[in-house]
């Protein structure tokens, strides 16, 4: 690891603030809405419903705000990269108006509840620049300025950005938002437990059964009731025949914290090419600093993760005189097929389950936007964004290659890691390291901790049996498959799988043989 890397990944977001905690469901219970999953979604949507009087149970797996919301860049804008011109071709002008719409309406959602709460969360407007480097990005850029024209969305094409980066053409969009997303949603917490919200954390809903109402079984053996149920958990807990792990996949990216010598010239920055790069400044301590991501690829299928840190290391180095990196962390993102969200019923025949996944990076925006539909629907008020976002969309949806595509590569890594066969000693893994090794004729996966314990787990993924990879960054065994992660000790850390890798307590593995993870 680079010498200034901090030794463990840790989001800034989260150490920041103190949170209240709540205790784990007990009991049987009956409420109108039964929200699943603690992010930016379920508490918005949590709020805005109980601002209105309906009685609802949030329930969350882990901890509120430990998942995405807690990992994210926390820009609020519109310009969600090279987009618009797909959406155009894919979906029409009017739906990929209606989709900037979407997005602007819950960025001014979130402002209006910041001026009207009170709420102090280092909110600044910023400008959003989305720039190319390389010439055939450039004309990318120039389309995707075509389309803000055809769709009446206010921004310019420049030629430079007040940054060292030699860029070929950049796109603005002025007038968006930066801030901490977390003082915001602690806020809304607050609000939501005052309107006598119930929430339930360390809570991990398992099944939904549908009698006259929605059932949501918990792991420890509860049932809560409920007219409705919003499934905001990221990748949806229950599936209900939608088919939603042949629909999406996974992304990682990778985040850090440098203070700078040089002062940050103001705005918010995003690739357009790739290897994709974002930036913007924070604060932390009171003094600002650059959060600078990127290196997205799919779960369980980069390189070692440590080279993605040192990638956005060196970028941020390249652009400032770097004294210090306080923080480093990693964030895992869903995208859909046609990569527009999914969000309302999660069948056609299941009007009362509604699911919001699929936010592509931008959940922010994308978050705010689902919880303020799903709360419109469970009100019984119309939305313009209802037949857009409308999960059912699949089947009439023409990227059926990329339905293929995505589940010829769930099929590849099925089969992979069920091949391959580790080569060289178990006592050859360091303290600090992860690999696959064989016991017995079967893949495990062992990590051997500081000092020096082995913890082997099976490294069959629980949720529809992938083999999980070593994650060398965060020290976690993560699923290629549909993003699922895992402590060393085999622990879910992220879902969509809800039971642990199950514990080997082996002897004298020291004679096993092992293979590094390709990952
Ligand atoms: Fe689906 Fe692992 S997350 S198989």
């Amino acid at each position: 690891m680079s010498e200034s890397l901090p030794e463990s990944s840790q989001s800034f977001w989260r150490e920041d603030i103190d949170l209240s905690s709540f205790s784990s469901l007990q009991e049987d219970m009956e409420v109108d809405v039964v929200i699943v999953g603690g992010g930016i979604t379920g508490i918005t949507a949590a709020y805005l419903l109980t601002k209105d009087g309906v009685k609802v149970a949030l329930l969350e797996a882990s901890r509120l705000l430990n998942g995405t919301t807690g990992h994210t860049t926390a820009k609020i804008t519109a310009q969600h990269g090279l987009i618009y011109d797909e959406y155009i071709q894919h979906f029409g002008q009017t739906n990929a108006r209606l989709y900037y719409e979407a997005v602007t309406e819950a960025g001014n959602f979130i402002k209006k509840t910041i001026d009207s709460l009170g709420i102090s969360c280092d909110y600044q407007v910023e400008d959003a620049y989305l720039y190319a480097t390389t010439d055939e990005y450039a004309r990318k850029l120039q389309k995707e300025y075509e389309a803000y024209q055809k769709l009446n969305i206010p921004g310019e094409l420049v030629d430079d950005i007040p940054f060292s980066i030699p860029v070929t053409k950049a796109l603005v969009m002025r007038q968006e938002a930066q801030f901490h997303p977390l003082k915001y949603l602690r806020v809304l917490v607050e609000e939501t437990k005052n309107n006598g919200g119930l929430i339930y954390e360390e809570t991990v809903a398992v099944n939904i059964e549908k009698e006259d109402r929605m059932i949501v079984h918990t792991r420890d053996g509860y049932r809560v009731k409920g007219k409705q149920v919003l499934i905001c958990s990221h990748f949806p807990f229950y599936e209900g025949m939608g088919l939603y792990s042949a629909r999406m996949y996974a992304d990682r990216s990778y985040a850090l914290v440098a203070e700078t010598k040089e002062t940050y010239p103001g705005g918010m920055y995003l690739s357009a090419d790739q290897p994709n790069r974002s930036l913007r400044s924070i604060i932390v301590d009171g003094k600002e600093m650059v959060l600078v991501g990127g290196e997205s690829h799919k779960t369980g299928q980069g390189t070692d993760v440590m080279n993605h840190y040192r990638a956005i290391e060196k970028f941020v180095h390249d652009l400032f005189t770097v004294e210090n990196i306080p923080y480093r962390w990693s964030a895992q993102d869903l995208t859909t097929l046609d990569k527009l969200p999914y969000i309302g019923p999660i069948t056609e025949n299941n009007p009362n389950i509604l699911v919001a996944t699929g936010f592509r990076k931008w959940g922010m925006t994308n978050g705010t936007a689902a919880a303020q539909l799903m709360s419109r629907i469970v009100l019984g008020a119309s939305s313009p964004y209802e037949s857009l976002y409308q999960p059912s969309r699949f089947y009439a949806d023409p990227s059926l290659k990329n339905f293929l595509r995505e589940n010829i590569d769930f099929m590849k890594h099925f089969m992979k890691g069920k091949l391959q066969f580790p080569k060289t000693k178990v006592k050859d893994i360091q303290p600090g390291e992860g690999a696959i090794i064989t016991v017995d004729g079967q893949r495990k996966g062992a990590y051997r901790d500081e000092t020096g314990e082995l913890f082997v787990v099976d490294t069959t993924c629980t949720h529809v049996g992938c083999e999980v990879e070593w994650n060398s960054g965060d020290r976690t065994w993560d699923c290629p498959c549909h993003g699922s992660r895992f402590t060393y000790k085999g622990e879910v850390v992220e879902g969509p799988a809800e039971k642990p890798l199950q514990q080997h307590h082996f002897q004298m593995l020291d004679n096993y043989t092992s293979e590094e993870s390709g990952y």
